[in-house]
């Protein structure tokens, strides 16, 4: 009896959970409709931020650039060497940001900040500060939230992501407040540019090849930008007036359907979520696709099985703390082929102390976990093809990606790909690509492009 109302459990979360086509493709032009409005600045859900950064001829860089990549709890400070758009060195270093600072003041986190650039040039960048060759070092600041720029290295925060709180940011120009906190340590760098993560990995890659149409995240946040025609910018002059000539828009697509959930397909569990968290009714997209969701999403519908008596109770008790099944454990579960579901049973036991012995158990916990990552894959397919559509490059495309959960959650491309291939149809050729730690370079590429 208990193995077919697990049955019928299954399905009934199946049906909340699967995407079928037409249910894809509403999506897509809602999305479409909301990246029109964001471009001609009506309201919408997706912010569509100018990056003022334009499509140039990348053999103009040339030189020693430095980049800082903050987008989370780490954050690494990057020296490039570029010659003729090529990049021929690279020396870097990663930084922990303490929890204080990530929810402190912003003179705490932009000193603590301007303390490790200090350090990294001590230690690997010597030969910049040397006497008769010192100049100031030019550095691009990638920083990984949205921000409203007002030129190609001015932006303020709009308002913080992924669990960042720090007082005195939101509102202000980040580059002043970095900037301030440099010329206090005395380091003779100048921020000639300011990026979003998704700006950088798309120019990352755009530096080898040339049909890279978009840049997207999915790592703890989740996001795109891709290259749009300036005129279509109608809501920003500046940028509008450089008529046919390309720029990048940072689409914020996190953000995406929030306001009125017209076609997000949110269960209670997401709701729940959403509501426990500290920015309720934002990013409602980036909460259903992203590393800082997708394990709480399993672990929710788990206990949520377990109390109703469809999975044994120490489901419930040993998976009773929010956020504590981590994405890695719920995207290695949904993987799991091994015979018995031994990998299952191993993280259950060895992270959370509970044992399950049932092969029916184990296999309804890896298949709500396969449902979880199968939703946020295709939600996020669904958003490449759009833009795609939208910027009429479904022919040609390479899409750069960076981000745990694309890289690391098995199975998570191949959705992805074949949620494409369902939208755009078999003849479109785009290419997902993985471009690790182009957020960073790619803000250095930025800045070789503007100093
Ligand atoms: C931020 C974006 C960022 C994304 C990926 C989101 O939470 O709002 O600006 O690109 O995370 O890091």
């Amino acid at each position: 009896m208990k193995h077919l109302k697990q049955r019928i459990a299954l399905e009934s979360l199946r049906a909340q959970f699967h995407l079928s086509e037409d249910r894809l493709k509403e999506m897509v032009y809602f999305m479409i409709h909301e990246m029109h409005q964001g471009l001609a600045g009506r309201p919408s859900t997706l912010r569509m931020l100018p990056s003022y950064v334009y499509r140039k001829n990348i053999s103009q860089a040339e030189g020693v650039y430095y980049a800082l990549d903050l987008g989370g709890t780490n954050f690494r400070v990057i020296r490039m060497l570029i010659r003729q758009g090529k990049l021929i060195s690279v020396a870097q270093s990663a930084f922990v940001v303490p929890k204080e600072h990530m929810e402190g003041t912003h003179t705490g986190l932009f000193s603590f900040i301007a303390g490790c650039v200090l350090q990294f040039i001590q230690e690997k960048g010597q030969e910049d500060m040397k006497g008769g060759a010192q100049r100031t070092i030019p550095l691009g600041f990638t920083f990984s939230f949205p921000v409203n720029q007002a030129s190609v290295n001015e932006g303020s925060l709009i308002k913080w992501t992924k669990g960042f709180k720090t007082t005195g940011v939101e509102g202000n120009d980040v580059v002043q407040l970095l900037q301030a906190a440099l010329d206090k340590v005395n380091v003779d760098v100048r921020i000639v540019a300011l990026c979003n993560d998704t700006v950088g990995t798309l120019v990352a890659r755009y530096f080898s090849d040339e049909h890279t149409q978009m840049g997207v995240i999915l790592g703890t946040g989740a996001n795109a930008c891709y290259w749009e025609r300036s005129s279509a910018v109608t809501k920003d002059g500046k940028v509008a007036k450089e008529g046919a000539k390309e720029t990048v828009i940072n689409m914020e697509f996190g953000n995406f359907d929030s306001t009125h959930m017209l076609c997000l397909p949110a269960t209670p569990f997401d709701d729940a979520i959403d509501k426990a968290s500290i920015n309720p009714g934002a990013q409602r997209f980036e909460k259903m696709i992203s590393g800082m969701y997708l394990g709480e999403i399993a672990r929710q519908v788990l206990v949520s099985l377990s109390k109703n008596g469809l999975l044994p109770e120490s489901v419930a008790n040993g998976l009773n703390k929010p956020y504590k099944f981590e994405s890695r454990f719920s995207g290695q579960i949904s993987a799991d082929h091994l015979p018995g579901l031994f990998a299952t049973k191993s993280i259950l036991q060895s992270n959370f102390g509970v044992t399950i012995d049932k092969t029916e158990d184990l296999f309804l916990i890896r298949n709500v976990c396969v449902l979880v990552r199968n939703r946020a894959a295709q939600l996020a397919g669904m958003a490449i093809s759009s833009t795609l559509l939208k910027s009429e490059t479904t022919g040609n495309a390479t899409v750069a990606v960076d981000g745990s959960v694309y890289e690391k959650t098995p199975s998570f491309r191949a959705v992805m790909q074949k949620t494409i291939r369902t939208i755009l149809g078999d003849e479109s050729d785009v290419r997902l690509v993985l471009q690790r730690e182009g957020s960073g370079h790619g803000a250095g590429f930025i800045a070789a492009l503007s100093a």
